[in-house]
């Protein structure tokens, strides 16, 4: 059995803050003043983000929030491959798509989100991501707007989560994973 316990705080809330401002800026600033955006956040792990980021934008942009539903770890930090999701994807068609997860790990969500988003004819498709683990990447996709580069270290806190646990943390926090020792 595995034991999951906190680690050393990665991300001060205050730092998150900032940060998350200055990307709803510059999102602000590259979008069109007309036209549809359509905002995906990535459920779970994005609500929290997602949320704070869709305040940084002014009353005059046209904003629109919906949900997708990605699954890929089994369990605690072991991701299962590739990621299935849910969302209404013909809302995208004639819009301005902004999608926004947590994490860029392996790029298996982000590729596969930015496909099922393209098929629809969207007027453009942009992506945004609080953290960056470049070097899991298994698949080639970037990100249009990062927010952090981390480590290769799972980490919990701001919507991100180990089993269910941790997605209230206001920091971002690495996780000590140990394996129990049997009788
Ligand atoms: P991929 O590998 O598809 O992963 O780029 C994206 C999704 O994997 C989850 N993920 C994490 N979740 N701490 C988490 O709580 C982590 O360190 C972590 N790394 C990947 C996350 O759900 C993300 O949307």
């Amino acid at each position: 059995m595995m034991s999951y316990s906190l680690g050393p705080v990665l991300l001060k809330a205050s730092s998150i803050t900032r940060r998350v401002a200055e990307l709803g800026a510059r999102i602000t600033r590259d979008m069109p003043k007309c036209g549809q955006i359509l905002v995906v956040g990535v459920l779970n792990g994005a609500a929290v983000f997602v949320a704070d980021l869709i305040r940084q934008m002014p009353p005059d942009l046209d904003v629109r929030l919906m949900f997708a539903s990605a699954s890929s770890y089994k369990d605690g930090t072991e991701s299962e491959g590739a990621p299935k999701i849910q969302a209404d994807w013909k809302a995208a068609r004639g819009r301005h798509v902004l999608i926004v997860d947590d994490i860029l790990d392996t790029g298996l969500t982000l590729s596969t989100m930015l496909r099922k988003a393209r098929r629809q004819l969207p007027v453009s498709v942009r992506s945004c991501v609080l953290l960056d683990k470049k070097e899991r990447r298994k698949t080639k996709v970037e990100a249009d707007y990062v927010g952090f580069e981390i480590p290769d270290e799972f980490v919990v806190g701001y919507g991100l989560d180990c089993v269910g646990m941790w997605r209230h943390l206001r920091d971002i926090r690495s996780v000590k994973v140990e394996e129990d020792e049997g009788w």
